[in-house]
This record gives structure tokens, sequence and C-alpha cells, in this order.
């Protein structure tokens, strides 16, 4: 079984809900607490073993390169007065040479058309996908990691699901679901933003997939789904039968930071675990509730 070496990161996306920040701000620079989203993800691929990241960027994005760029100016303005401690937090963000690329989407034709844009990077071997807008927390056991743990155990393709409220499954992939063993559930097919009533189940994905490479020519057809998008999830549903599928329930938190509300709930619960401003923010919303 081949390892899973690189992560796609899709960036394109124009942010709308997050109008005017996004106008000159990428959705993925908005910072949880002090950390960009797009960190956090670059984060969990890091602790299961990735490396090599694969930015698929569009018009207006260039702060995502800049950011992992050297910054030689405050780098040497922090380290002549001594402020290790910055050049710490720098450093700890740092990719090596070479493990970063960048290729852009022309055109927002959905998030299948994104991953397909990465194929050439990606070449013939496994690959993971991470939506830096889902906020996946859990710092002791990260969810690619656990996905990475049943890859190595079932091989093919993983999802990463969670169970949702039956009324919110219109906006979400769905998995309709086989065997469960644990927190791994077979999947027999997927079906992206169901009407409602009509979804095979309340498991939803949520942003994360390690995926065959036999995916790239199915997305290269450029089909139309949901809302005329070229839609992964319909690429997906193809695969399953020629090749293992699972999803994996992810064991941790998720914040929805494509959405005001859950960005703004990923800043309190991220705020609570810093012990250096944990107890101002609880005093304060104390106060407020
Ligand atoms: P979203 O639809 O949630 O993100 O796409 P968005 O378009 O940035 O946000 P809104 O809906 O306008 O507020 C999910 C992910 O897929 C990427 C987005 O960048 C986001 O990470 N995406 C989506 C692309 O890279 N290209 C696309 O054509 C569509």
């Amino acid at each position: 079984m081949k390892p899973v070496r690189k992560a796609i990161f899709p960036v394109a996306g124009f942010g709308t809900r997050f109008l005017p920040a996004t106008k000159a701000v990428p959705k993925e620079m908005l910072p949880v607490v002090d950390r960009p989203l797009i960190q956090y993800a670059v984060d969990e691929a890091r602790a299961a073993g990735i490396e090599q990241m694969i930015f698929v960027t569009g018009r207006n994005k260039y702060a995502i390169e800049d950011y992992f760029d050297a910054a030689y100016e405050i780098e040497s303005d922090l380290a002549a007065k001594n402020k290790t401690q910055f050049l710490d937090i720098l450093e700890s963000t740092r990719l090596a040479p070479g493990k970063a690329a960048f290729v852009r989407q022309q055109q927002m034709l959905g998030l299948g058309h994104a991953v397909g844009c990465a194929r050439d990077l990606v070449g013939d071997e496994p690959f993971a996908v991470l939506l830096p807008d889902e906020l996946l927390w859990n710092p002791g056991n990260p969810c690619l990691k656990q996905m990475i743990a049943t890859y190595e155990n079932k091989g093919g393709n993983v999802v990463a699901v969670l169970e949702i409220p039956e009324d919110q499954t219109h906006k979400y992939g769905i998995v309709d679901p086989g065997a469960v063993d644990g927190a791994v559930t077979e999947v027999r097919k997927m079906v992206e933003k169901p009407a409602a009533g009509t979804a095979p189940s309340r498991l939803a994905l949520v942003g994360r997939y390690i995926l065959q490479p036999e995916i790239f020519a199915l997305l290269d057809k450029g089909e139309r789904g949901a809302g005329g998008e070229i839609q992964l999830t319909d690429a997906m549903a193809k695969l399953i039968g020629s090749q293992a599928f699972h999803a994996v329930t992810f064991d941790g938190d998720r914040h929805d930071c494509g959405d005001n509300a859950g960005f703004i709930q990923a800043n309190i619960a991220l705020a609570l675990e810093r012990p250096e401003i944990a107890d101002s923010v609880r005093a304060f919303i104390r106060k407020i509730v």
C-alpha cells in the first residue's frame, strides 16, 4: 500500500459569507485566536505525516503564499531585539524548502474542479484533501491522523464524517452506510446535498478525504452536479464498488469556520484552551451571558 505523502488544500473559494473582510483577506487567513485557519489545517496534515502541501489558490489569495514564505524584515528585527519567543512561533509554522506548492484554479467551478487542478502535482499516488475552513480539533489525535490509521488498515479511500441533525442534511455530502466497525463505516453510496427528507443517513462529510489517484480521471470529465458545480462527492461516489471506501467518524470537536457563527465559536473554544487568556475570556463570557 502506498503511503499518503501529499495533501491538497483547496483555498480558491470567494468566502462570500465573510464579506467585506474577504474583499482583501482570504478566508483561510482569518485568525482563530492568533493563527490563521490555514495553519491549523497544515499542522493537522503534518501531524499525520504529510510531507508535501499543495494549495489550490485563486485570484486575490497572494497572502497565503506570502504567509508560507520567510518574513525577512520582521525576522531580522525580532532577532536584533532578541525576541526569541516570537521567532520560535514563526519557526513552528515554517515549511521546509520545496514542501509547499501552489496552483491556481482559474474559475470557481466547484470543489471537485479545485482538487482536479492539483492532479499533475499529486501524480499517481494516494493523497489527502483538507478544507481549511473546517477546523477539526483534536490536538492529541488530529482528524487526518485518525483517518490514516484506517487507511493503513483498510486501504482505498477514507473520508471523515460526523452525525448531524436531520434538518441539516441538505447542506452536506451524505454517506449511505454499510457495515459498521466501531468508528469505521463502510460507504455504499454518497450523495451531495440531498433534497430534504431523502438523505440516506445523518453521516455528513466534514472536509477531510484520503483518495486514490483514479479520482482524477473522473473529475476530468467535468460533469456538473448540485448547484451546477463539479462536485468531489459525485466523483467519489463513482469510485465506490471498484475501490475500498470507508468513513471514519471523527473523534473531536468540529468548528465550521466557513460560517460566521462557527468561526466565532471556534475562537471562543480555542481561546478557553489558552492558559494566558482563558481566565479573562471566561470572565467576559460570564459577564455578558
Ligand atoms: P465553500 O463554498 O464552503 O467556500 O467551499 P467559499 O466559496 O470560500 O465560501 P462561501 O460559500 O462563498 O462563503 C468549500 C471549500 O472548497 C474551496 C473553498 O475555498 C473552501 O475551502 N473551493 C470551493 C475551491 O477551492 N474552489 C471552488 O470552486 C469551490
